[in-house]
């Protein structure tokens, strides 16, 4: 298929695509009728994605190489067009270290795919959205942008994701194109249950943090993003939009003895 075939089909390109977030979003987006092309590092997960799920285009991917985005991109565009969504959902966690115990290549690491990740694609994307005088762009931040938490490498790149999708929503807002960023609270993926598994987090802090009591479903943060990709947010640009059980509002009360939980102990 290509875009003179199917004219009015959207198209939406998500990146870290195989797990957790991403693979909800993909999914959530093809069951309002995209295409979408599914891209992340992972090779055996996309391989085992293939068989499940053919609909959607896999790609192999690394966000942190320009060469390998630049390639990505020539491909969706000579088979179906410049995409009109495109989410960044590639991302990488940071372990809970002293400031004193972090190793500056983890730190460069992160901010390469965390930061430098998404703002390739959203500048290569967006520019060529620009040119059509369409498209929406979405990155994925997290409260860890906006409540300081002990992660030196994680939440300042991630607050800068928040300083990017408010920048390039000024400069890409006059060619119609929008560009918004969600901030996760804690949401049940591969990495957070590993890291609960290994007892490095405790699931009920995790959960008792957050005024509704509870996680985030990866469903619930494509949930958010479908309706912001959607023309019900056609005028909503700029912002960074919390999906979080109520983590922000939670947080602090600490501070006076914590939440009050009726039913809980
Ligand atoms: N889970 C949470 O609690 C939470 C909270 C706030 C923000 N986030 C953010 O949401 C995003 C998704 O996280 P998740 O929890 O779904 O994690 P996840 O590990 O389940 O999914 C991330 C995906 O990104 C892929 N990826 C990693 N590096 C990549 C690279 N260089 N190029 C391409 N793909 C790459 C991984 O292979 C994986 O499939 C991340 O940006 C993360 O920081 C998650």
């Amino acid at each position: 298929m290509n875009a003179a075939e199917d004219e009015d089909r959207r198209i939406a390109l998500v990146t870290g695509a195989a797990s957790g977030i991403g693979l909800a979003v993909v999914e959530r987006l093809q069951a309002e009728g995209y295409q979408v092309v599914g891209a992340d590092r992972n090779r055996d997960q996309l391989a085992r994605l293939g068989e499940e799920n053919p609909q959607v285009v896999w790609q192999v991917l690394d966000v942190s190489s320009e060469e390998e985005i630049d390639g990505l991109k020539q491909d969706i565009e000579d088979r179906f067009g410049c995409p009109h969504a495109v989410v960044n959902a590639a991302g990488i966690m940071q372990d809970n270290v002293p400031l004193d115990a972090m190793e500056m290549e983890e730190h460069d690491r992160i901010w390469d795919v965390n930061y430098r990740g998404s703002f390739l694609t959203c500048r290569k994307f967006g520019l060529a959205m620009s040119r059509l005088g369409r498209g929406v762009l979405i990155n994925i931040a997290s409260i860890t942008a906006l409540r300081p938490l002990p992660l030196f490498a994680y939440g300042p790149g991630k607050a800068a994701l928040v300083a990017m999708t408010e920048s390039l929503a000024g400069h890409l807002g006059p060619s119609s194109v929008r560009v918004n960023a969600v901030a996760p609270g804690f949401v049940l993926t591969p990495p957070i249950k590993s890291k609960i598994d290994a007892g490095l987090r405790d699931a009920s802090d995790l959960s008792n943090s957050a005024a509704l009591g509870r996680m985030v479903a990866p469903e619930e943060i494509a949930e958010a993003i479908a309706f912001l990709i959607s023309d019900r947010a056609a005028a909503i640009t700029g912002i960074t939009l919390p999906v979080d059980a109520g983590w922000l509002a939670g947080s602090a009360w600490g501070t006076y003895g914590g939440l009050r939980f009726s039913g809980k102990e």
